[in-house]
Order: C-alpha cells, then structure tokens, then sequence
C-alpha cells in the first residue's frame, strides 16, 4: 500500500483515519472514560441514524456488576467475556445489515481489537474531554455502576486510539449526534 500524501492531520469531528478502502460502516464504537458522553451522544446518534443503541453497560455479568458496585475497577480476566459478547452482537449485527451504535469505554487498544475481531465495518469514535470539564459532568450524576472516585483510574488507563473519530465533548449532545450523523452519511473516513 502506497502511502497517502493528502490525508488531513486532523478535523473536529473526525481526524485522521486510517488506509483508503475501509469496508462501509457497520457499526459505531463511541468510547472514552466514565463520564464522557457516550450514553448521551450515543443514544441521540442512533435516534439520528435509525441505528440500534447498545451500551455495553447493560452487557456486564453480575459479578463484573458488583465489582463496580463495591468501587474495585474491573480486570482484563473479568472483561474478556464480556467483550467477546459484545463482539458477537455486533457481528451478527452487521451479518443481518443492521448497524448499532455502541457505547463503551473501551480504553485500551486490546479492549478496541477484541470488539473489532471480524469487524470491518467498525470505526472508532473517540469523545475526547478534560477531566475537570468530566468530573463536573460526574458531579451532576448518579450512576448505577461509576462512582465518580474511579475517574482518576479510568485517565491512568486510557490509551487514546491512533485511528479514531476525534469528538471533543465541549460541544452540546445534539451537536456531536449531528456532526457524527453527516460524517457517517458522507462516508468519508
Ligand atoms: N456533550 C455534553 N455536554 C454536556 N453534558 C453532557 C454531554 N455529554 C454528556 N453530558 C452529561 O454528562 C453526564 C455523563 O454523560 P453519560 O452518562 O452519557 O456518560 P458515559 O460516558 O455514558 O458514562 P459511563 O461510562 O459512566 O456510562 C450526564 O449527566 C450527561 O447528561
Ligand atoms: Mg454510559
């Protein structure tokens, strides 16, 4: 593969992405840490796009559950089960052409390849804030498995994605839905 030489540094929704001749979308991978929006973009996305909404969230067995619950981060051992079933609800997703939204943190690049295992319809969106701007969002919400205390861990953890979707999570929900939207209906990568 030759490389491109017009390829864009970067863009506000979007970025740079990655080698030409990608398979079309299949699916949306909204990601970031605990607080970041993607419960909110992601459900006002999928409204916008007719897209099935999954969070990962409601996919967790309960032992992963209760860890949370009690405020201990989950383990790679605890997610691999996990994401597989993720991997294979979108799988069988795309196989039946019905495209999803997917929100879930997914903060490391071996978490982001076990949800793309035989998924090249994947694409990556990374919403991206400080975190002071999350956890003044955190403040303002309960959550059922994220006390807020975890978001210091959930930055440690984090390895922004090379090829990735940039959102940068100032903007109002319904903005992000709408950039996103256009992005995915102009089919550029
Ligand atoms: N772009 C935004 N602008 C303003 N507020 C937002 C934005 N995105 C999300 N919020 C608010 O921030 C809080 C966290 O958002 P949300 O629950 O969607 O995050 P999340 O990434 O799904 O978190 P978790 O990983 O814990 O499920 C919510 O109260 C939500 O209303
Ligand atoms: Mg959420």
């Amino acid at each position: 593969m030759s490389g491109g030489a017009d390829r864009p540094a970067s863009a506000g929704v979007g970025g740079a992405q990655g080698s030409a001749g990608k398979a079309p979308v299949s699916a949306l991978l909204l990601m970031g840490v605990s607080g970041c929006g993607k419960t909110t973009v992601g459900e006002a996305l999928a409204r916008e796009l007719g897209w099935r909404f999954v969070d990962a969230d409601d996919h967790h067995p309960p032992a992963n559950v209760e860890k949370m619950r009690s405020g201990r981060p989950l383990d790679d051992a605890d997610r691999a089960p996990w994401l597989a079933r993720l991997n294979a609800l979108l799988r069988h997703s795309a196989a039946r052409g019905e495209p999803v939204v997917l929100a879930c943190s997914a903060l490391k690049a071996r978490y982001r390849a076990q949800l793309a295992d035989r998924l090249p319809g994947l694409r990556v969106v990374f919403l991206s804030g400080s975190q002071a701007l999350i956890e003044a969002r955190l403040a303002d919400r309960r959550h059922r498995y994220m006390p807020a205390s975890l978001l210091a861990s959930q930055f440690a953890a984090l390895e922004p994605p090379e090829e990735a979707w940039v959102v940068d999570i100032g903007e109002p929900p319904a903005a992000l839905a709408a950039g996103l939207a256009a992005r995915v209906r102009a089919g550029t990568d």
